[in-house]
């Protein structure tokens, strides 16, 4: 618990409401300008840490993996990314926390809460929440919040601030003109594309948690009605468009217009129609653009591992029977249905649609097909990962470009001229290969344009780049980090000595 002298008789001193700290600059803008003092590194990389006073959250575990980290890193550019990347979700993303009521309010960059974005904001902290308790408070709180998100609106990826927070929610000029079936209430949800790895994000999350503490208390009512939410779902989404009659089945629709997207969505908001293999659809890419074809691959892999883990976790703690039989009988079908319908000679599609259509690609958005060793999906040294990665990696991808100092897989949602540092991420996640590694590390590194944050994406051709604040990239840089620390300690340490980030 961080004390507060001064504040110690005001009982509600555990509710952190941040907006309120008007003297603290917003750090869209923050981290547009790069704040001293320099790394001692070639680059001179900037401090971006806020002030103390302005950070939305302090954990003394994170700070020390950041003090063992700056002396252990060989190189001083590698190691001011990482005391700016760890702890960007703790110092500038909790917007609201409180204990007592179980809730927390965690923005992206952008001021709604988006299920993919949070969990991949915490998941470089899982190895600290068995050692650092106001931390696992602050997960479980974020788990809960969501859990009420799911069960209300399981169909919906970003959402407005708890009512008991009394934060202003936010309008959101992408969600205008859209018309979207189920309907929702915009007080509750900020944006309702239909992804389905939003709610393996939220599966994740909880079991992470749950892997770490041993804590099953966050598996309460709200809980389990989003978890039969997610089961809803996932029944409905592997329906065929036509049943044997011809008769159109649609659970979810999704029209633009205005700002939101143009054209409006075809066949009535639905998309592409789908076949019956096996596979989940979705509407939208974890890049919230609208899919070309339903069965979106990695997002697929990533549900059929979390399935897996939820019902490891249920038969740990000897709850919901029926839920973790379902859960298991789900994660193999679509194993199966992944392997059977996406694979052509060693190479994973991006989307199928179950007819035979195909799209072979990859966007920079976690789950990616980059990442399906990062998601736990298969082993990196699997031939028809090889032979995939190989192929993403070069311009038979369409949307992998490359330019004088930067290059790799970026995605429609910006162009195909700036690929994300994301891509690169991911790509190390999935090799052991040293030389591969060091070459993708650098290319980030040399490529914050001077401001010592991981953006969102970086033209090959000049110095543009886009959001100069982004929470999950940061987070998963740190991640990427702290596995090499302790998988390959030489690469990046002074010594050859793995350091695991929560042990002493
Ligand atoms: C974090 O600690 C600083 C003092 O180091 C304090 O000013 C700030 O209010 C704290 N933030 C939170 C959310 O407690
Ligand atoms: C919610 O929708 C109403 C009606 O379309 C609109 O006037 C309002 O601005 C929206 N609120 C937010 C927070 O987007
Ligand atoms: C859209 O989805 C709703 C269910 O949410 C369904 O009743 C309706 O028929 C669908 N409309 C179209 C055009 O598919
Ligand atoms: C599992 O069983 C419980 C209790 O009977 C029920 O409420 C719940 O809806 C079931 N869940 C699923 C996913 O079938
Ligand atoms: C990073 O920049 C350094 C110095 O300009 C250069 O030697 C190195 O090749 C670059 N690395 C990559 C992967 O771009």
């Amino acid at each position: 618990m961080v004390k507060f002298d001064s504040f110690k008789y005001i009982s509600a001193l555990a509710v952190l409401v941040h907006s309120s700290l008007a003297q603290c600059p917003d750090f869209t803008t923050y981290s547009q300008k790069p704040h001293d003092p320099p790394s001692t590194g070639r680059l001179g990389l900037p401090y971006m840490r806020p002030a103390p006073a302005c950070r939305t959250f302090n954990s003394s575990a994170v700070e020390k993996v950041i003090g063992d980290m700056k002396s252990l890193i060989k190189d001083p550019d590698v190691a001011r990314l990482f005391e700016n990347t760890f702890p960007n979700t703790l110092d500038t993303t909790v917007k609201y926390f409180n204990p007592d009521e179980n809730l927390a309010f965690i923005i992206t960059g952008v001021k709604a809460q988006w299920l993919r974005d949070t969990a991949n904001q915490f998941a470089h902290y899982h190895s600290l929440l068995s050692i650092d308790s106001e931390l696992a408070t602050l997960v479980k709180a974020v788990i809960n919040n969501e859990a009420r998100y799911v069960a209300e609106y399981p169909y919906c990826g970003a959402f407005q601030p708890p009512p008991e927070s009394g934060l202003a929610s936010t309008h959101n000029d992408w969600a205008d003109g859209v018309t979207v079936n189920p309907p929702v209430n915009n007080q509750t949800v900020f944006e309702c594309k239909y992804e389905i790895d939003s709610l393996c994000g939220f599966l994740k999350l909880s079991r992470s948690y749950y892997q770490a503490t041993k804590d099953a208390s966050f598996m309460n009512n709200n809980w389990r009605d989003a978890i039969d939410q997610i089961f809803r779902v996932i029944n409905e989404q592997s329906q065929p468009t036509f049943d044997e009659n011809f008769n159109f089945i649609s659970f979810y629709n999704w029209t633009g217009g205005n700002g939101a997207l143009s054209p409006m969505v075809d066949n009535g908001g639905n998309g592409e129609p789908k076949a019956y293999t096996g596979l989940v659809g979705t509407h939208h890419r974890p890049s919230d653009d609208l899919s070309v074809f339903a069965f979106l691959t990695p997002a697929n892999a990533m549900l059929s591992v979390e399935l897996n883990h939820l019902a490891d976790i249920l038969d740990d703690t000897k709850q919901l029977r029926n839920v973790s039989e379902q859960a298991r009988e789900w994660s193999v079908r679509i194993h199966d249905a992944i392997w059977k319908t996406t694979v052509v000679d060693n190479i994973f599609a991006y989307e199928t649609n179950g007819f035979g259509g195909r799209y072979v690609m990859d966007d920079a958005n976690v789950p990616s097909l980059l990442s399906l060793p990062y998601l736990g999906f298969l082993e990196k040294h699997h031939p028809a990962y090889s032979a995939t990665r190989k192929l993403l990696l070069s311009p038979r991808n369409p949307y992998f470009a490359a330019g004088k100092s930067f290059n790799g897989v970026g995605g429609p949602h910006v162009d195909p001229l700036h690929p994300w540092p994301m891509s690169h991420i991911s790509a190390i996640f999935g090799t052991d290969d040293d030389n591969e590694i060091l070459t993708s590390l650098y290319t980030i590194v040399n490529n914050t344009q001077g401001l010592g944050l991981i953006h969102e994406s970086q033209s090959i051709r000049d110095s543009s780049y886009t959001r100069s604040w982004f929470a999950w990239a940061n987070s998963y840089f740190a991640e990427m980090v702290l596995d090499l620390a302790e998988r390959k300690p030489g690469l990046i340490l002074k010594e050859n000595k793995k350091y695991v980030a929560g042990q002493k």
